[in-house]
């Protein structure tokens, strides 16, 4: 495991800095630690994208989403192997939307043309008339063929390889990143010592955005003081932070040990590009609890996100059932999600306004890993440049009906997940309670 050994080696030293929140709550960051000896992250925007979770993949089932406004589709084929296709038919150009799939032949909703999973069309002469195609008719034929991104299911997770261009075969596409950059056991435990859960949520604001508020230690104490479990998370309680910050070609990373105990960390924060966030509590070789966090860039203030978190303790199914571990969990995942989402959408209003500008913003010491992550992002942007030249507009796509699909209004999660609540602690408690009672 790398970088796991406590070795301060002060390159420079921002002593002390002190961060005035409100009313006396500081979060206070002393000794400020950067290997500036290592290289710079070597990946872009292009590269694995967790999608979904695979039991969100249903058989025969259609799952639309986007990459940076790009609407594309996910499904799984006869052999049960995974299909990301873009969601336009080679024809005249219209969604699969209102289409179906059965046994991998996906058809089209408009003159019904059938595609096969390899990709060709299986009716053509459905959708051509050989008096109007005639000659020209195989060239047609070889034209008529679906376009493709890698796609594979692993870690109970179904990854989707976005790259410069999709492909109608796809071996002539490339790996501009390998999906074992993202591997759990490469970077500190291992999944089967774990159980775990996972929520989704789409945000209306810029995907960026939620990845800097995720790699951001400070607002953890006065956003979330009062939802975060953990006597340290506390607006009214002074907690002071030796960091260590590490850059590294496959990721970045930010430590955060006591200061009164140098030795013991308090939080880890890891940022594999383009999309993966790890969060441990505490050192990896003996956290209890680690969250994995998959940033997907939908498109233009459209993103999602997945929390999965693994922890080993109450790992009985039966007790996780009758406690509802699972809706409470979730319950506390919506409502910090819900304490961010305002400030990350008027962040993304302020920046795409123009009123956000180098000069007004003033990072901290603390904020490097922040200051590196803009950088790199900007950086890779230019340089791969993931839009395609689609045009970013700011108002919604006929798209987000199809694809914004776990609530995106963060008010309506917590509602739903209050009554399913409600009504399985009725169900759980309170009819046994009235069974017996109706016995007596
Ligand atoms: S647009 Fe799909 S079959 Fe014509
Ligand atoms: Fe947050």
């Amino acid at each position: 495991m790398e970088n796991r050994q406590i070795n301060f080696f002060k390159t420079k030293d921002f002593n002390t800095v002190l961060k005035p929140f409100k009313k006396g709550t500081v979060v206070k960051i002393d000794k400020f630690d950067i290997r500036d000896n290592q290289k710079e992250l070597n990946i872009g925007l292009f590269g694995w994208y967790a999608i979904c979770p695979s039991k969100e993949l249903k058989k025969n089932k259609l799952h639309y989403f986007s990459l940076y406004d790009e609407p594309l589709i996910l499904y799984r084929d006869e052999n049960n192997n995974i299909r990301c296709i873009k969601n336009i038919c080679p024809h005249r150009g219209a969604s699969f939307f209102g289409g179906t799939l059965s046994n991998g032949v996906i058809t089209c909703p408009y003159h019904g043309a059938k595609f096969s999973s390899g990709g060709s069309c299986q009716n053509l002469d459905r959708i051509t008339c050989s008096h109007i195609v005639d000659n020209n008719y195989d060239n047609y034929a070889k034209r008529i063929h679906l376009s493709q991104y890698k796609a594979i299911e692993k870690d109970n997770y179904i990854f989707v390889h976005f790259s410069k261009k999709s492909d109608t075969d796809l071996n002539n596409l490339n790996e501009d990143t390998p999906l074992s950059n993202y591997e759990l056991s490469d970077n500190g435990f291992v999944p089967e010592d774990y159980v775990s859960e996972e929520v989704l949520v789409d945000f209306k604001c810029d995907w960026s955005r939620i990845i800097e508020n995720h790699l951001d230690i400070l607002h953890i104490f006065w956003v979330h003081g009062d939802t975060i479990p953990d006597k340290d998370v506390n607006k009214n309680v002074l907690v002071s932070f030796n960091q260590k910050f590490n850059i590294t070609p496959k990721y970045i990373e930010s430590i955060y040990y006591y200061k009164n105990d140098p030795r013991k960390e308090f939080i880890r924060i890891k940022y594999l590009p383009p999309g993966r966030i790890l969060i441990y509590k505490g050192d990896p070789s003996v956290s209890r609890y680690l969250q994995v966090l998959d940033h997907i860039p939908l498109g233009n203030n459209k993103a999602r996100v997945i929390v999965r978190h693994y922890r080993k303790f109450l790992k009985n199914k039966i007790i996780n059932d009758l406690i509802l571990f699972k809706e409470t969990q979730r319950k506390i995942f919506y409502k910090i999600f819900d304490e961010d989402y305002m400030i990350l959408k008027t962040q993304t209003y302020n920046h795409n306004m123009g009123l956000i500008t180098k000069d007004e913003i003033k990072l901290l010491g603390e904020d490097r890993i922040i200051n590196y992550f803009w950088k790199w992002y900007k950086k890779s942007e230019e340089k791969d440049n993931p839009w395609k030249n689609i045009n970013k507009t700011e108002n919604l796509t006929v798209y987000d009906e199809v694809i914004l699909k776990y609530p995106p209004e963060i008010k309506k999660l917590e509602f739903i997940n209050n009554i399913d609540i409600i009504r399985k602690t009725l169900l759980r408690f309170a009819a046994p309670l009235l069974f017996f009672m109706l016995l007596i």
